[in-house]
């Protein structure tokens, strides 16, 4: 009997096929059908702090009153209010509709709203709460350690302050990425999910315009998680689960064996419908019985860096002898 239950968000699993959060999780009828069809958990769409800026900003500017500060306290207080309420009626929804976790996704820009939205998530229902957290390094004034220090104390409050667990995506976007993972992984955390995937700007050369480019990943993508999944699974006590251009159930065996405790997954739901997940778990299942393995413990992280015969490729990057190279010129 095939057994893929595993543990992530502090929560045990009865499968490691995470939905990711997006667009799709924001629609409580697509929540209902991951569900019914076998989905681990669900993280609901981020809620953005960004968006309760942008708004106030938009009317900052159409305002001139004479009470325009006491106007604009009690907007940004009004717009704050309504957004995470509006969060906290999509919690409640997905939790009617779901037999699984579900789990809230915050993502805030500056240090000082986590706690009033982590509380509110908290309050609202959620099973775990997944910090979002990304800083696009930009700015040239902006230091290594300011970003840093940000990561760590948006989890060290959070985790303070809710009772449910609380885990952390990141992106890849680290020129320290091992050790910011470590220092994150001292902080009660309840798993790290590597990598979030980010819009990326694009151009078109006719009309002579800076568009964003597509949306969703393709599967040669998940080889950048596998490569940090491999080198970090054995270092850190926090689970990992991988992200990013994991499209079929090769690519989660892969990441498993890598010594992920899960996958999430978005970009894949956009092209097929949450049916699709009763084959990935199917074809999971069938390798598992070619291998006679039972349990996901039996091969998790098998091929992790201090377990491959060839530790070499995790940590290689430099193309020194594939392809030739000047030596053999002569
Ligand atoms: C349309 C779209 C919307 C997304 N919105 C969010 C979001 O609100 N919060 C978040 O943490 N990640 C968001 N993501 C990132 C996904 O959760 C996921 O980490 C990323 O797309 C990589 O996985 P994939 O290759 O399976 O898509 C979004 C992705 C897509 C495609």
């Amino acid at each position: 009997m095939i057994n893929l239950k595993t543990r992530f968000f502090g929560l045990e699993l009865k499968n490691p096929l995470i939905i990711a959060s997006s667009s799709l999780t924001a629609d409580v009828s697509k929540i209902k059908e991951f569900s019914g069809n076998g989905a681990g958990a669900i993280v609901l769409k981020s809620v953005f702090e960004e968006e309760i800026i942008n708004e106030y900003n938009q009317v900052a500017k159409s305002k001139t009153s004479a009470h325009f500060h006491e106007f604009m306290d009690y907007f940004d207080y009004k717009i704050r209010g309504q957004i995470l309420e509006n969060y906290g009626q999509l919690i409640r929804s997905a939790k009617e509709v779901s037999q699984v976790p579900i789990v809230a996704s915050i993502n805030c820009i500056s240090s000082g709203d986590w706690l009033q939205f982590a509380s509110q998530v908290e309050d609202a229902g959620a099973d775990a709460i997944e910090l979002n957290l990304f800083v696009m390094p930009f700015d040239p004034t902006r230091k290594a350690e300011d970003n840093r220090k940000f990561y760590l104390d948006a989890v060290k409050e959070t985790t303070r302050h809710v009772k449910i667990p609380v885990s952390v995506k990141i992106s890849s976007y680290f020129s320290d990425l091992a050790s910011i993972c470590h220092e994150l992984d001292c902080e009660n955390l309840a798993g790290i999910t590597m990598f979030n995937r980010f819009s990326s700007p694009d151009i078109d050369i006719d009309k002579e315009k800076v568009f964003e480019a597509a949306t969703t990943s393709n599967d040669t993508e998940h080889l950048l998680p596998l490569r940090w999944v491999g080198i970090l699974s054995p270092r850190l006590k926090s689970p990992i689960a991988a992200s990013t251009g994991i499209h079929d159930a090769k690519h989660i065996i892969k990441m498993l064996l890598a010594g992920a405790s899960a996958v999430q997954m978005a970009s894949i739901f956009y092209k097929k419908s949450p049916a699709y997940l009763v084959e990935l778990r199917k074809n999971i299942e069938t390798w598992m019985q070619q291998k006679d393995y039972e349990s996901l413990a039996d091969f998790k992280g098998k091929l992790s860096l201090t377990k491959a015969a060839n530790p070499g490729a995790y940590e290689r990057a430099q193309y020194v002898s594939s392809f030739g190279g000047y030596a053999s010129q002569k």
